[in-house]
């Protein structure tokens, strides 16, 4: 990113995934400044200084995208959609995590890719092709070697977090078939602007996406967008329909519809940014004060949902241990370790709310439908919620 024009700088940060074990809490974590740019002659949003793959998708990565019900009923939906509509001999997935998408289908249908080995392992026990690999050439041809070209591939907030968007896409070339389907989803940058949340920002989303952008990059490899669809999933994303340039094919008017709305809300220019960028601190002044003004009432608060989103917004509104008690989540690699850069205790959600709180932060505010719908019970007896979108308030 040569051009790239920063509007926000979101302060010193640890690695968003990097959850401490107690043994770790005396030792100096890695940190670094985060900040985000805009590149004007693609308008690609990107962080500044990406790290290494290796430094941040190894054998102890924690996320599993089966942690919710909402990411399994999506996967579900569009399983069923690609087996009616596209009638896939074979679907090859980029960022297979845990198998919430593969499993849709029989074991000779799919290949995943998984570069985290402690994932990867999951669904090779399950007997899914998995490779243990990051997506780029040698991937491709490794792929290609013992199989087919592929007439569908997959590939759900991944692409997002890998640097080299050139190798993406030229490994995609070779071994998707020429009247082969590419389908991407990722956060949308329109939403993430619109609800202010900026916490889509940290080390691993070194991409924002928003049509305007990928189709700068689509374009230089010779493939083009013929239709997306906006969805609700990690507080708005998009999923785009992708093909090569050659394979005729309609364009459907929703990319029509897409592109226009995010150019008169501005997304080519850096201004739009920028204004992004005050709404952003002033969120942070909110947040605090809404912390500050329970806290002062000596009442406990928790959070709900340890994401690496919330540890942009910890770090970055500086909201650690003397503000929130601990935190509660059921993905099993979070618990018992601490939140990265604020170190707060990560607990087992044990299905219910300890009777004593009635404050609890949403960390995991992208299933704020699902977990209010579990919280019935804590909601009825007056427990409230703190959510920082669209703007920081109690609900
Ligand atoms: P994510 O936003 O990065 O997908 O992470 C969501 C986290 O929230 C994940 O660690 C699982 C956790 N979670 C709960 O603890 N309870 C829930 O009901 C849901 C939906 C998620």
């Amino acid at each position: 990113m040569k051009k790239n024009n920063i509007f926000l700088d979101l302060g010193l940060q640890p690695l968003a995934n990097n959850y401490l074990k107690k043994k770790d809490l005396e030792k100096k974590e890695k940190k670094y400044r985060l900040k985000v740019g805009m590149d004007a002659n693609t308008n690609l949003v990107s962080i500044n200084k990406p790290l290494s793959s290796k430094a941040m998708f190894n054998n102890t990565y924690p996320y599993r995208s089966s942690m919710s019900k909402t990411m399994i009923n999506s996967f579900k939906n569009l399983s069923k959609l690609i087996s009616n509509k596209f009638k896939p001999k074979k679907i090859l997935e980029i960022g297979s995590n845990d198998g919430s998408f593969i499993k849709n289908f029989s074991k000779q249908k799919v290949i995943g890719v998984e570069p985290c080995s402690n994932i990867e392992k999951i669904t090779k026990k399950l007997g899914y092709k998995t490779y243990a690999n990051y997506w780029n050439k040698k991937t491709a041809w490794k792929i290609l070697r013992n199989h087919n070209k592929i007439d569908l591939i997959y590939s759900a907030n991944t692409i997002s977090h890998i640097e080299n968007l050139d190798e993406v896409f030229e490994s995609i070339n070779i071994v998707l078939e020429d009247k082969g389907t590419l389908i991407i989803e990722d956060p949308s940058l329109l939403e993430c602007l619109k609800k202010n949340t900026y916490d889509q920002f940290y080390n691993e989303h070194i991409y924002v996406f928003s049509l305007i952008g990928l189709e700068s990059i689509l374009k230089k490899h010779n493939f083009e967008v013929y239709h997306v669809q906006k969805l609700d999933i990690h507080g708005g994303s998009n999923r785009y329909f992708i093909k090569k340039k050659d394979y005729k094919k309609k364009i459907d008017t929703s990319v029509k519809i897409f592109r226009q709305k995010e150019i008169s809300f501005g997304l080519n220019k850096l201004s739009t940014y920028k204004s992004f960028s005050k709404r952003v601190l002033k969120s942070k002044k909110q947040l605090k004060k809404i912390f500050n003004k329970i806290i002062l009432k000596k009442k406990k608060i928790i959070g709900y949902g340890v994401t690496a989103k919330s540890t942009t917004i910890l770090n970055y509104c500086k909201i650690g241990k003397d503000m929130i008690s601990y935190f509660v989540d059921t993905t099993k690699d979070k618990q018992n370790k601490f939140t990265p850069g604020t170190k707060i205790p990560i607990y087992k959600y044990r299905g219910f709310i300890e009777n004593d709180i009635r404050y609890i932060f949403l960390g995991a505010w992208n299933f704020k439908d699902e977990i209010f719908k579990k919280e019935k019970k804590f909601i009825k007896e007056g427990g409230k919620f703190i959510i920082h979108t669209p703007y920081p308030k109690i609900i």
